[in-house]
C-alpha cells in the first residue's frame, strides 16, 4: 500500500516537472519569434509591469537612471521592433538606419516629441506613442508652485532665514507681487495651458489672455481667456507662462524682442521646454532688471551646468525638469507608453497615438 502510495506521488511529481519543462521549452521557442522590444532607461514599475505581463514582446533594457550612452544605443536597437524610449533620447535618422526595417513602433514616455524626427518616422511607416493628458495635472500644479516660489521670492527667502538675513519685520524687505488684480498670459494654450488657467484663477486673476498659433475660440470662451498677438501677450502680462510645444517655429521665440517688450514687473516662467528661450537673452533681461524674475523647469543643456550665469541671479529660481515628478504621474506615463507600445506591435489602435 505504502510502496503504491509512493509510486503515485513519484509519477505526479515527474509529470508536474514534465509540464514545467515542457512549459519552459515552449516559452523559450515562442521567446525566438516574440517581437524584440529594447527600453532606454530603468523606468518606473507600472510600466515594465504592463510589458512583462503582456508575454508577447521580449525585452531588452538599459537599467539605470542615467540615459543609454549613444554608441550603445546604435547596437542595441539593432533587430528590435519597438522602441521604449525617453525625452532623453534623440531618435533621427542615425538610430532609425541602426535599427533597421524591423523597427515599427517608437513609444515615447513623454507628451513632447520634439526628440523624435517625425519626417524620418513617418517616411518609414514608422507609428509613434506619446503620454498627452495623464501629466497635465502635475505639470499644471508644478507651473503654479514654480510661479509663486519665483514671485514671492520663497527661494530666495528661504536662504536668507537659513543664513542671518533675516533681521527685525522690514516693511519693504523681500517684497514679491501677488497674483490678486493681475493679468497672466498663456503662450501656449494646450492641455497643460487650460489646466493652469483653470488652477490660478481661484487667485484672483483680474484677466486671463494666451497667444497660439491659431485662436482657440471654444476652449477660450468656456474658460474666459483672450486671444491676443504674442506683442500685445508681453505688453499686458503681469505674469507671463510658456506652455507651448518645442517646434522650429517656437524655438528661440522668448528672446530680447519679447523681454524688451515687457513690464519691469513681469515674471517670466517656462515650463515647457527649454529651446523656447534664448538662455542669454533672458539673462541680460533679468540682469538689466527689465524684467523682474524668471521661473523656469526646463534649460539648455540639461543639467544647466552649476556655473552658468543664470545660477549667479536671486531673480532666477530653476528647477531640474521635474513637472511631471509626482509617483502616480510617472507610473502613469510609464504605463500609458507600454500600452501604446503593445497596442502597436499588435498593429491595434494605440490608445495615445501621434498623427504623423
Ligand atoms: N517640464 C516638463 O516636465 C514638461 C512636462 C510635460 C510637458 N512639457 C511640455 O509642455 C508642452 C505642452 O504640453 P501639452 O500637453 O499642453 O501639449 P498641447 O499640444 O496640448 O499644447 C501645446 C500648445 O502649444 C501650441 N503651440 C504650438 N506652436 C505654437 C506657436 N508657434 N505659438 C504659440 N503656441 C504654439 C499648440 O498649438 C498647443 O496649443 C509639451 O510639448 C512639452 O514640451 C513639459
Amino acid at each position: 500500500m505504502w510502496s503504491l502510495c509512493r509510486s503515485n506521488v513519484l509519477h505526479k511529481t515527474l509529470v508536474a516537472q514534465l509540464n514545467t519543462c515542457c512549459r519552459l521549452q515552449a516559452m523559450k521557442t515562442a521567446g525566438k519569434n516574440l517581437p524584440k522590444v529594447y527600453i532606454t532607461r530603468r523606468i518606473p514599475p507600472d510600466g515594465l509591469k504592463a510589458l512583462q505581463q503582456a508575454g508577447s514582446c521580449e525585452i531588452e533594457q538599459w537599467d539605470s537612471d542615467d540615459p543609454v550612452p549613444r554608441s550603445e544605443l546604435l547596437k542595441k536597437v539593432s533587430g528590435i521592433h519597438a522602441l521604449y524610449c525617453l525625452l532623453t533620447e534623440k531618435i533621427d535618422k542615425e538610430v532609425l538606419d541602426a535599427a533597421g526595417p524591423s523597427l515599427t513602433v517608437v513609444s515615447t514616455m513623454s507628451v513632447g516629441y520634439d526628440h523624435l524626427s517625425l519626417e524620418e518616422l513617418k517616411n518609414r511607416g514608422i507609428r509613434v506613442g506619446f503620454t498627452p493628458d495623464v501629466l497635465t495635472e502635475a505639470v499644471a500644479e508644478l507651473t503654479i508652485a514654480l510661479l509663486l516660489a519665483t514671485s514671492r521670492r520663497l527661494i530666495e527667502a528661504v536662504e536668507e532665514a537659513k543664513n542671518g538675513g533675516w533681521g527685525t519685520w522690514k516693511p519693504l524687505w523681500m517684497c514679491g507681487s501677488g497674483l490678486t488684480e493681475s493679468t497672466v498670459g498663456i503662450l501656449g494654450l494646450g492641455r497643460i495651458g487650460e489646466a493652469i488657467v483653470n488652477r490660478l484663477r481661484p487667485f484672483g486673476v483680474n484677466k486671463f489672455l494666451y497667444n497660439d498659433i491659431a485662436p482657440r475660440e471654444e476652449l477660450a470662451a468656456k474658460i474666459s481667456v483672450d486671444f491676443v498677438s504674442l506683442e500685445e501677450l508681453a505688453k499686458q502680462s503681469d505674469f507671463l507662462i510658456v506652455c507651448c510645444a518645442l517646434t522650429p517655429e517656437t524655438q528661440g521665440m522668448c528672446n530680447k524682442q519679447l523681454f524688451s517688450k515687457m513690464k519691469r514687473s513681469a515674471v517670466f516662467i517656462n515650463t515647457s521646454r527649454g529651446a523656447v528661450v534664448n538662455q542669454e537673452d533672458l539673462y541680460h533681461a533679468l540682469a538689466s532688471g527689465q524684467i523682474a524674475s524668471a521661473g523656469l523647469d526646463v534649460t539648455v543643456p540639461e543639467p544647466l551646468p552649476t556655473n552658468h550665469p543664470l545660477f549667479k541671479l536671486k531673480n532666477c529660481v530653476i528647477l531640474p525638469h521635474i513637472a511631471s515628478a509626482t509617483v502616480e504621474t510617472r507610473n502613469a506615463m510609464a504605463a500609458l507608453a507600454a500600452h501604446n507600445l503593445l497596442a502597436g506591435l499588435k498593429g491595434e489602435a494605440m490608445p495615445k497615438e501621434l498623427k504623423l
